[in-house]
C-alpha cells in the first residue's frame, strides 16, 4: 500500500501528466476529425470517432458518450420469479440522434416481449450505463473497461413512451442507426420509448464519479 507521501507524490505525477496525456490522447484520435458519413458501428469500423471533449468538462463528455455509443446495458427492478426485486440489466440498442446531431435523448425501439418492457411497466425508474468500450477509443489507448480513462456514464430516469409529437425524432434517431429494426416483425409491437433523465454520473478520470445535472447535459452544443 503507498503511504501517506508516496499517494501526493503520485497524485502530483497525475496533475503534471494530465495536460501532457490529453494532448497525446488529442494527437491519436485528431485524424480521425472531419471525415463524417457515419452509419451504425462505423465509429468502430472505420475509426472515425470524434475526439473526446476535455475531460474537465464532464457534461460535454457525458453527450459526446452517448452520442457515440449505439447500444447499453439497461437496468431495471425485476417483476418477475424467481429474481423479483432484484436489479436486472439487458443489453438494448438506442440512439440520440442521426451521426453529428444527437440531441442527449437516448431513444429506444422496445417491445412488450421484452423481459425489461414488463419489469418497467412495474417500475419505470431504470439506470443506463454507456460505456466507450463499445468504440474503438478505450482498445486503441489499452484502456480497461474498468479503467475510468475509458470514459462511461450512468444516466438514471423513468422510461417513457414517447408522444405523437415526438414520434418522428424518435424513430429518425433509431432506424438511421440501427437500419435492421425497420424489418422487425410488427407483431412484436414495437414502440418508441426514452430514458427521461433525472440523475447523472461521469466515470472518466481518477478521483470518483463526477456528478452532471439534466440542466447542464442538456445545455452542452456541438458545432
Ligand atoms: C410530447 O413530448 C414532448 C417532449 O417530452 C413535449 O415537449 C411535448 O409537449 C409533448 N406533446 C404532447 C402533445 O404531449
Ligand atoms: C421526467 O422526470 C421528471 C422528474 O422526475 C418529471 O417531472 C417529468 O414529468 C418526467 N417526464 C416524463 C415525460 O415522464
Ligand atoms: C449553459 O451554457 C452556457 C454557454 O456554454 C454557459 O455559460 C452556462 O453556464 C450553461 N448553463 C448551465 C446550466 O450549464
Amino acid at each position: 500500500m503507498a503511504g501517506p507521501a508516496r499517494g501526493s507524490a503520485r497524485a502530483l505525477l497525475f496533475a503534471l501528466l494530465a495536460p501532457a496525456l490529453a494532448a497525446l490522447l488529442a494527437l491519436l484520435v485528431a485524424p480521425a476529425r472531419g471525415r463524417g458519413g457515419r452509419g451504425h458501428g462505423d465509429w468502430d469500423a472505420a475509426g472515425r470517432l470524434p475526439p473526446l471533449p476535455p475531460r474537465e468538462d464532464a457534461a460535454r463528455v457525458a453527450r459526446f458518450v452517448t452520442h457515440v455509443c449505439d447500444w447499453g446495458a439497461l437496468a431495471t427492478v425485476s417483476a418477475q420469479e424467481p429474481v423479483r426485486g432484484w436489479a436486472f440489466a439487458d443489453v438494448l440498442s438506442l440512439s440520440d440522434g442521426p451521426p453529428g446531431a444527437g440531441s442527449g435523448v437516448p431513444y429506444f425501439y422496445l417491445s412488450p416481449m421484452q423481459q425489461l418492457v414488463g419489469n418497467l411497466q412495474e417500475n419505470p425508474y431504470a439506470t443506463l450505463t454507456l460505456s466507450l468500450a463499445q468504440t474503438n477509443f478505450c482498445r486503441k489507448n489499452g484502456f480497461d473497461p474498468q479503467n475510468p480513462l475509458c470514459a462511461h456514464t450512468i444516466l438514471a430516469g423513468t422510461v417513457t413512451k414517447v408522444n405523437e409529437t415526438e414520434m418522428d425524432i424518435a424513430k429518425q434517431s433509431m432506424f438511421i442507426r440501427h437500419p435492421e429494426m425497420k424489418d422487425w416483425p410488427a407483431s412484436h409491437d414495437w414502440f418508441f420509448a426514452k430514458l427521461n433523465i433525472t440523475n447523472i454520473w461521469v466515470l472518466d478520470y481518477f478521483g470518483g464519479p463526477k456528478v452532471v445535472t439534466p440542466e447542464q447535459y442538456y445545455n452542452v452544443t456541438f458545432q
